[in-house]
C-alpha cells in the first residue's frame, strides 16, 4: 500500500473539514448481524467506515447510501476471503492454509491470493481478512488450519507471498492477523493469555508480521488475547511503538470482533465502557469491529476532551489512506466482472495448488497403483464429507451456518467423486463406516467392513469434522475420534491393501492408522478439489511433493512438538512415549528420491549485511520426474540466549527429470542468522554457524561458517 504526498495533503484537507461524529463514524466497523437490523441500519444511514460480511448487491446498495452522506465517503467492505472467497457460494475455494503451505510453493500461494482478490473484487468487496499468520505451533489450538504452519520463515515466505497476490493489482487489501502470539494462547485455549516476553514475540513473531508489512500490507487486526497480562487491544509498545514506528507500517489496525467491550467483559482490564474505547484508541486500534457503542462513547469523549482528536485524526489517516490507494474515491474503480468467480482460469491454479499441497506420508511401494482395480471400496466418514473436506470459514459456517442440505455452487470433488471420477472404468464402491463424532454401531462397521471384503483395494478416509476445528474448537485430545481406529483395523484384518487418505484441520495422532495402511496420504482440507487431486495421486497422474509445514505428535500430550526448540540436557523426552515425533516438519515422500552431493558455502566467513549463496548438486536417483523441496537450516552454535538447533533459513522447490542432476542455489542472508539477546536487541554474534543443507530434518549435510565480528542490527 502507497500513497502519493498529493493524496495525503487531501486526506489533510479532508480531515479539516470532518465533523467529530464524521471522523468516528470513519472507525467503526459493522457487521452484518441479521439479529441486530436497528444497529445495521443505523450505521447505514450515518455512514459507517466499514462494513463485514456484507456480500454482493447488498454492498452496492449500502455503497450508494454512502454517496449520499456529507462527505460521501465510501465504506471498506471486510469479508473473512480465508481460503479463496470462501464465504461465497460458487467462488473456487482453495485448500486450507496450512494445507497450501505443504506446497511450499509461494509462487502459486502468490496466485491464490490474487484469484482471490479477484473473485473478492467481482463480488464488490474491497478487503479481506487474510492471511493469518499466527503460528500452528500448539496443535491443541482450534485455529491451527488457518495458519501456514509452526515455523517463522515459512510462514513469513508465504505471508509474504499471498500479501502480495492480494495487493499487487490494487484490488483488494489485505489483513494480517492476528497481531500477535495469539496462536500459542495458554494450554491452546483460543482467546487465552500468551505467556511470552517481548524477546520471544521479537524472535518467533514479528518477523512473520514484518516480511508481510514489507510486503505492502494495508492493514492488520489486533489479536483477541493478551501477552504476559497485557491485552493485545492495549498493547501500546506492541501496536503503536513496534508495529507502527519500527516495522513502519502505514495502514490501520482493526480490533477483531468485540475486542473493546471484550477489555470490560471478558478481559476485565478495563471497569468502565469508556476506558476501554478511549485507551485501545490511545494503544493504536484505528477502527473497532463491532463493538457498536464505541461510536457514541468515542465521539462523547473527544467533545469532553478526554479523547485526543490528535489520535483520532491519525487513525482516520490511516484509513482514508487505504480508501485512497484502493481508488475507492475513484468513480471508476476497477471491478471485474461476476463471470471471473469461480472461472475455469482460478480452477486451474487452485488444481495445481491442491495437488502439490498432498503430502505422502507413507508408502510400502502400493503408490501409484500398478494396475487398475476392478473393484474399489472407498470407505470411512470423510470419503464423501464435502463439510470436512472444506474446514473452516466457508459458508458452510460463517457467517451462519449453511443449512444441512445446502449445497456448494462450485464443482467440487469430494475423495468418493475423485475416486469415481478418477477409476471411472473400475467399480466403486462406498460405505460411511462409522461417525467422527456421534455414535456408531456394530453394524455400521459390519456393513463397511463387508463391502470392503468385496473389493481388491480400500480407500479408507478418515480425520476430523468441522465441529473439531476453528475458533473455540480447541482438543484436549488429539486422538483419531469416534471409532475410527476400529474401522482401521477391521479393514486392515481384511487382508486387502488399504490406502489411507486424511481429511483433517490438523495433525492428529495417527500412529494406529498408520500401521493399518500401507499408504498415508495427508490433504488437510482439501478444498473444491482435494478429492480429485488424492484420487490422481492414487493413480499416479502426478508425483506427490508436498512436505509438512507441521509436526506430527506421537500422542496428544506430546504437543508442542514443533521442531525448533530449544535444547535441555534430558533428551527432551517423555518416559511414556516413543522419543521424537511421528512426523517431523519438512517431511514428505515422493515416488522417486534425491540425492544430494557436493554442498558448498560462497564464502565460509562473513559479516552482517552479506549475502551467500550455498548450493548442492540434488539428483533424482528414481526413475519419475519429480519436484524436490530442498531445505536450508542453521545452527548458532554458542549463543548468548538459546537458540534452535535447527531453524530453517532458506528453501527451493525444484523440478528434477528421473536421472538428472541439477545444482540447486539457495541465498543466505547472513542478517537472518541474528538472534535476539537478552535485552531485546537483534545482534548477529561473531562464532561459528552451522548450515545445513538436504531434503529433509533428518538428512542434512552441514557446513561451518563463521560470523567474523559481531553487530547489533
Ligand atoms: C476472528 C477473525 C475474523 C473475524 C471476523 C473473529 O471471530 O477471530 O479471524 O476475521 O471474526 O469474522
Amino acid at each position: 500500500m502507497k500513497v502519493s504526498q498529493e493524496t495525503e495533503k487531501r486526506i489533510t484537507e479532508m480531515l479539516s473539514e470532518m465533523t467529530v461524529e464524521e471522523k468516528i463514524g470513519q472507525m467503526q466497523q459493522i457487521s452484518y448481524e441479521s439479529y441486530r437490523p436497528e444497529v445495521f441500519e443505523r450505521f447505514r444511514a450515518l455512514g459507517a467506515g466499514s462494513f463485514l460480511h456484507v456480500l454482493g448487491e447488498e454492498a452496492d446498495r449500502i455503497r450508494e447510501q454512502a454517496k449520499q452522506t456529507r462527505m460521501k465517503i465510501p465504506p471498506i467492505f471486510g469479508i473473512d476471503a480465508i481460503h479463496g472467497h470462501s464465504l461465497c457460494n460458487g467462488a473456487v475455494i482453495f485448500p486450507s492454509q496450512l494445507a497450501v503451505a505443504c506446497a511450499w510453493n509461494p509462487t502459486l500461494v502468490e496466485e491464490m491470493g490474487r484469484v482471490a482478490a479477484r473473485e473478492v473484487n467481482a463480488d464488490g468487496l474491497d478487503w479481506v481478512f487474510s492471511p493469518v499468520l499466527c503460528l500452528g505451533r500448539d496443535t491443541r489450538w482450534g485455529r491451527v488450519d488457518e495458519t501456514f504452519g509452526e515455523d517463522p520463515y515459512l510462514a513469513g515466505t508465504l505471508g509474504k507471498a499471498i500479501t502480495k497476490g492480494y495487493e499487487e493489482d490494487g484490488l483488494v487489501a489485505a489483513c494480517l492477523k492476528h497481531y500477535i502470539g495469539y496462536g500459542e494462547a495458554t494450554g491452546g485455549r483460543d482467546s487465552y493469555d500468551t505467556e511470552v516476553s517481548i524477546r520471544k514475540v521479537r524472535e518467533t513473531f514479528l518477523p512473520v508480521f514484518r516480511r508481510a508489512v514489507q510486503a505492502g500490507a494495508s492493514s492488520v487486526m489486533t489479536a483477541y488475547g493478551s501477552i504476559s497480562g497485557v491485552p493485545m487491544t492495549l498493547h501500546k509498545e506492541l501496536l503503536r511503538d513496534i508495529l507502527k514506528e519500527e516495522l513502519g507500517f502505514e495502514g490501520f489496525v482493526v480490533t477483531d470482533w468485540y475486542n473493546i467491550q471484550s477489555l470490560r467483559t471478558n478481559q476485565k482490564a478495563v471497569e468502565s465502557f469508556h476506558d476501554g474505547v478511549r485507551l485501545a484508541v490511545e494503544a493504536g486500534n484505528d477502527m473497532s469491529m463491532n463493538t457498536y457503542r464505541f461510536y457514541d462513547s468515542a465521539i462523547q469523549q473527544v467533545k469532553e476532551g478526554k479523547l485526543s482528536m490528535e489520535v483520532v485524526d491519525e487513525a482516520v489517516r490511516r484509513i482514508l489512506r487505504v480508501k485512497f490507494s484502493l481508488g475507492l474515491f475513484d468513480p471508476d474503480k476497477k471491478r471485474l466482472s461476476r463471470n471471473v468467480i469461480g472461472s475455469a482460469e482460478h480452477i486451474a491454479v487452485n488444481h495445481k495448488l491442491t495437488r502439490e499441497s498432498l503430502v505422502l506420508l507413507e508408502n510400502d511401494g502400493i503408490l501409484p497403483l500398478k494396475t487398475k482395480p476392478h473393484r474399489i471400496a472407498v470407505i470411512g466418514p470423510n470419503a464423501d464429507d464435502i463439510r470436512a473436506q472444506y474446514g473452516d470459514w466457508t459458508f458452510f459456517s460463517h457467517p451462519d451456518a449453511a443449512p444441512e442440505d445446502c449445497k456448494p455452487l462450485s464443482d467440487y470433488y469430494t475423495i468418493l467423486r475423485g475416486v469415481k471420477t478418477v477409476f471411472s472404468d473400475s467399480e466403486v464402491v462406498y460405505a460411511k463406516g462409522c461417525h467422527i463424532m456421534d455414535e456408531t454401531s456394530d453394524a455400521m462397521l459390519e456393513e463397511a467392513v463387508a463391502l470392503a471384503e468385496s473389493a481388491d483395494i480400500i480407500i479408507a478416509v478418515i480425520g476430523d469434522c468441522l465441529k473439531q476445528n476453528g475458533e473455540g474448537r480447541d482438543r484436549a485430545n488429539l486422538e483419531l475420534s469416534g471409532r475410527q481406529n476400529e474401522l482401521m483395523y477391521l479393514l486392515k484384518k481384511t487382508g486387502k491393501p488399504v490406502i489411507t487418505v486424511l481429511v483433517n484441520g490438523k495433525p492428529l495422532c495417527i500412529g494406529e492408522a498408520v500401521k493399518n495402511s500401507n499408504a498415508v496420504i495427508e490433504t488437510f482440507n482439501g478444498g473444491d478439489l482435494g478429492g480429485l487431486c488424492a484420487a490422481e495421486l492414487i493413480a499416479g497422474n502426478f508425483n506427490p511433493s508436498g512436505k509438512l509445514p507441521i509436526s506430527f505428535p506421537r500422542s496428544s500430550a506430546q504437543t508442542p512438538c514443533y521442531y525448533n526448540q530449544y535444547a535441555g540436557w534430558h533428551g527432551g523426552k517423555y518416559m511414556d512415549v516413543e522419543a521424537g515425533n511421528l512426523y517431523d516438519f519438512g517431511y514428505g515422500l515422493s515416488f522417486t528420491s534425491f540425492a544430494y552431493a557436493n554442498p558448498v558455502i560462497s564464502s565460509d566467513t562473513a559479516n552482517a549485511g552479506d549475502v551467500l549463496t550455498v548450493s548442492a548438486d540434488v539428483t533424482n536417483t528414481g526413475d519419475t520426474d519429480g519436484y524436490e523441496t530442498v531445505q536450508l537450516y542453521y545452527n548458532d552454535r554458542y549463543s548468548s540466549v538459546l537458540t534452535p538447533e535447527k531453524q530453517l533459513c532458506g528453501f527451493s522447490k525444484v523440478w528434477i527429470k528421473a536421472g538428472e542432476t541439477v545444482r540447486v542455489e539457495i541465498p543466505l542472508e547472513v542478517n537472518g542468522l541474528a538472534l535476539i539477546d537478552a535485552q531485546g536487541k537483534t545482534v548477529l554474534e561473531a562464532g561459528v554457524f552451522d548450515i545445513m543443507i538436504g531434503g529433509n530434518l533428518n538428512s542434512l549435510q552441514s557446513m561451518e561458517l563463521t560470523v567474523e565480528s559481531t553487530s547489533i542490527l
